[in-house]
Formats: C-alpha cells, sequence, structure tokens
C-alpha cells in the first residue's frame, strides 16, 4: 500500500461515521481530502449533511464536490469535526499546521461534540517532537520570537513554496515552526505559547483528548483509537 492508499483509507472510514442530518467540521490536508471525496460520494446517494470548513482550501474543495456548505454562526456546535494531523501520540495528543490552517481548525475542534482524526499510521509517535507551528499576528512577531526561545523554542518564519517572502495565512498572519525536541510536557508548552500576547494560537492539540477517535490507515487496513 502507498501512503496515499493509507490516507484514502482513513479518509473513507472517517466519512462513513457521518449520519444524515450531521454538520460536520471539514478538516484541511491532504487525507481529509478523501473524507471529503468520500462525503461527496454519499450525498450523491442520498447523505443530507452541511460542512464548516476550516480553510481556503477546505472551502474551495468542497465547493467543487457540492458539499454544502454552512457556517459557525448558524451552527456553533457542529456534530462532528474531520481533520488530519502531523504527529499523533498514543494518549491521542496531537501536532498540527502543516498546512497553516491551525488556528480555524483548533475553533473548529474545539466547537464540535466528536473529534476524528485521519492519518497515516506513520504519524503515531510515542512523544510529539516535531516542529509546533505557531499563528502570530505580524505585529507581534519580534516579541514572540524571544518568547519561545525563552521557553527553549527554535522559531523559524515559514517562507512560501511557490511565493517568496513568508506564508501569509487565511487569516492574514505569519507562521513560526518551533522546533522543541521530544515535548516533555505538551500540555504545559501549549499553555505557554497560547499565552503569549500577539500569538493567535499553536499548533499542539492537547485538550480535546476525551472527544478524539483517531483513524491510523495501515498497510493491514485501519486502526480505531480512543481513549
Ligand atoms: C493543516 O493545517 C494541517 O493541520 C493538516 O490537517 C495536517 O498537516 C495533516 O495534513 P495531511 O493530511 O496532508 O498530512
Amino acid at each position: 500500500m502507498t501512503e496515499k492508499d493509507r490516507k484514502r483509507s482513513a479518509g473513507c472510514r472517517a466519512a462513513d461515521l457521518v449520519e444524515d442530518g450531521m454538520v460536520i467540521g471539514l478538516g484541511t490536508g491532504s487525507t481529509t481530502a478523501y473524507a471529503l471525496e468520500r462525503l461527496a460520494a454519499r450525498i450523491q446517494d442520498g447523505l443530507r449533511i452541511q460542512g464548516i470548513p476550516t480553510s481556503l482550501q477546505a472551502a474551495s474543495l468542497a465547493r467543487e464536490l457540492a458539499i454544502p456548505l454552512t457556517t459557525l454562526d448558524d451552527y456553533p456546535e457542529p456534530d462532528m469535526a474531520i481533520d488530519g494531523a502531523d504527529q499523533v501520540d498514543d494518549r491521542l495528543r496531537l501536532i498540527k499546521g502543516r498546512g497553516a490552517a491551525l488556528t480555524r481548525e483548533k475553533v473548529v475542534a474545539a466547537a464540535s461534540r466528536e473529534l476524528v482524526i485521519v492519518a497515516d499510521e506513520t504519524k503515531l509517535v510515542t512523544t510529539l517532537n516535531a516542529p509546533v507551528p505557531v499563528e502570530v499576528i505580524p505585529f507581534a512577531l519580534q516579541p514572540v520570537i524571544l518568547g519561545i526561545r525563552s521557553i527553549g523554542g527554535e522559531p523559524v518564519v515559514r517562507v512560501g513554496v511557490r511565493k517568496d517572502g513568508p506564508v501569509i495565512t487565511d487569516n492574514g498572519n505569519l507562521i513560526l515552526d518551533c522546533s522543541f525536541g521530544s515535548l516533555a510536557s505538551p500540555e504545559e508548552t501549549e499553555g505557554l505559547l497560547s499565552l503569549m500576547p500577539g500569538v493567535l494560537s499553536c499548533g499542539l492539540f492537547c485538550e480535546f483528548v476525551d472527544k478524539t477517535t483517531v483513524i491510523l490507515g495501515g498497510d493491514q487496513g485501519c486502526r480505531v483509537v480512543k481513549r
């Protein structure tokens, strides 16, 4: 099985958990895209749902696939959010934000009754150790860089791939990718980062573990992990 196959199988499994009438948070990234494709196929077969996109990418894909969209203004408590992750540990804590959509993803995850994370099984780790994305308002960039260094992180401004200069998020902000090495206490790091003035949010998602289901696509099929 290729990585794409593993992602597709996780995404499809998540889409099959969706029930008629639900309002679903639509996550960002390549694995969630498979869930959206499967949802679109189910809509063709009569499933009625509405989606709340977490990014311009998710909104545009949902429109292409004819998935009806709504907003948190109309549905502030979605039934479920389906989203990807960059790393997952065995306590279901996450690092997210490779696609720079972490803030809206966190808002939708917090608002939703259930969070379903879809990922290729190689994302499962014993200890979270990937760089943590942090969304920061441009005005606060330098103080936030100093603040992150003072708690042991090494921040790097994320730059565009097919654009010169920094990545600008859907909210008009910057991303700092912050290396901390192995995170002994992801909750503490999340708390410290989130409290820094000018930080909009960070890619550590530690507070949703009780409502999180992780679907890991592997060579032998999907593994579903819950607390
Ligand atoms: C978007 O900002 C991210 O949080 C993604 O959900 C995460 O990076 C997973 O993406 P893939 O499914 O493409 O690996």
